[in-house]
């Protein structure tokens, strides 16, 4: 055996072992197509239309900085701007692809990236690769927060989401803009499980509060509730001529290709009309809430459409999963070193299109 097949076994021996799974039968508590815009058959309409209109290109033949870039991608993105009510956006891959390229840039040896201990992988990684100071603080506490950023040296910038991805509990932004001010930090808030949400027109929980001014940057990703892939960072005009000067996973990767950016256009398009998927979400979300609160477990308090019943130990909440399983009901099991030991969890992901039978099954299953 090889130290890598060791490195696997290992894995198995911890019930730590992934695997990638064919979309299994039953009811949706796990994906993030939190609208079922992936599912929607009127936006994969607009899609093919737009992508009928577009300039025929198979494959953008190189990076944006080469052969890649068109009017096309230009003018999507001056719409995404438009759209966020910021001075730039520029499109990247995917959303880890984003945070890599972005955090990383910025990462300099004049920085000092503070950040909340739970964000995601993908900012991570971005962090991993920049040559920054890097500082943790508690998860969602401002006083250790405040302590973390008097005590910062240089240009200083803050990594924060809006709602956390795996607690589901939502970043104080008032409190953290007023602190960043004071210390003239910069604020990056990855909206990945934001975006289409909130707002009127799902634009995201920063321009619902109107706090895009007050915030520098702002990842967001296509993947989850718009219902189909790559994400964008809206920020200064500054911040895009950055990126094009020094975020490498934009720079030494091909461009995206138009049917991606098509599809991306077709969805801002249709992202104004999702009102009624909203409401429906933020039933759920209520009726939910108050299921949980009426039963028992150890649940993370989060008032937003990622909710957390924490099972300690992987092997007991994989267990758990498996018996839901049997219900027919599909919830991920989310393990250590996802989440820290003692913190496992079942994550529940809410859906515009989850029924209260639905909902009161999974109850029922739990107790
Ligand atoms: C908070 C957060 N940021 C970024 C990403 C990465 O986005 P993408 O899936 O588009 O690569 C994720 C994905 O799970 C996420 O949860």
């Amino acid at each position: 055996m090889n130290i890598y097949q060791k490195a696997l076994e290992e894995r198995k021996q911890q019930h730590l072992q992934r695997t990638l799974p064919l979309p299994p039968e039953g009811i949706d508590f796990y994906s993030n197509d939190y609208l079922g815009l992936a599912q929607s058959q009127s936006l994969s309409l607009a899609i093919e239309e737009e992508c009928r209109n577009a300039p025929k290109l198979n494959g953008a033949t190189g990076s944006r900085l080469l052969s890649g870039n068109s009017e096309y991608a230009e003018d999507v993105e001056n719409d995404i701007a438009k759209f966020h009510n910021a001075e730039s956006a520029l499109i990247y891959a995917s959303g880890y692809m984003a945070n890599l390229g972005l955090i990383s840039s910025l990462a300099t040896k004049e920085t000092t990236l503070i950040c909340d201990e739970l964000i995601h992988a993908s900012l991570i990684d971005g962090v991993r690769l920049g040559h920054a100071k890097k500082v943790r603080f508690k998860h969602n506490d401002l006083d250790d927060f405040a302590e973390k950023l008097k005590k910062a040296e240089g240009q200083v910038i803050v990594l924060v989401e809006s709602v956390y991805s795996m607690d589901g509990d939502i970043c104080p932004i008032k409190e953290l803009i007023a602190l960043c001010n004071e210390h003239e930090a910069f604020l990056i808030i990855d909206e990945a499980h934001a975006f289409g949400i909130y707002g009127e027109n799902g634009e995201g929980l920063v321009q619902s509060l109107k706090l895009e001014d007050e915030v520098f940057a702002r990842i967001v990703t296509y993947g989850k509730a718009s219902g189909i892939h790559g994400a964008a960072v809206a920020g200064p005009s500054w911040l895009k001529e950055y990126q094009v000067n020094f975020s490498r996973s934009m720079i030494f990767s091909t461009a995206p290709p138009n049917h991606h950016f098509s599809s991306i256009a077709a969805m801002y398009k249709h992202l104004p009309k999702c009102g009624a998927d909203r409401n429906l979400l933020r039933e759920n979300i209520e009726y939910f809430i108050r299921k949980r609160k009426a039963s028992d477990g150890s649940w993370v308090d989060s008032k937003t459409h990622i909710q957390s019943l924490i099972v300690p130990g992987n092997k007991e909440v994989v267990e758990l999963a498996e018996k839901l399983k049997e219900a027919e009901i599909n919830a991920l099991p989310i393990r250590k070193p996802s989440v820290a030991e003692g913190k496992e969890r079942i994550r529940f992901c809410l859906h515009s299109y989850n029924t209260k039978e639905e909902i009161d099954l999974l109850f029922k299953t739990l107790n």
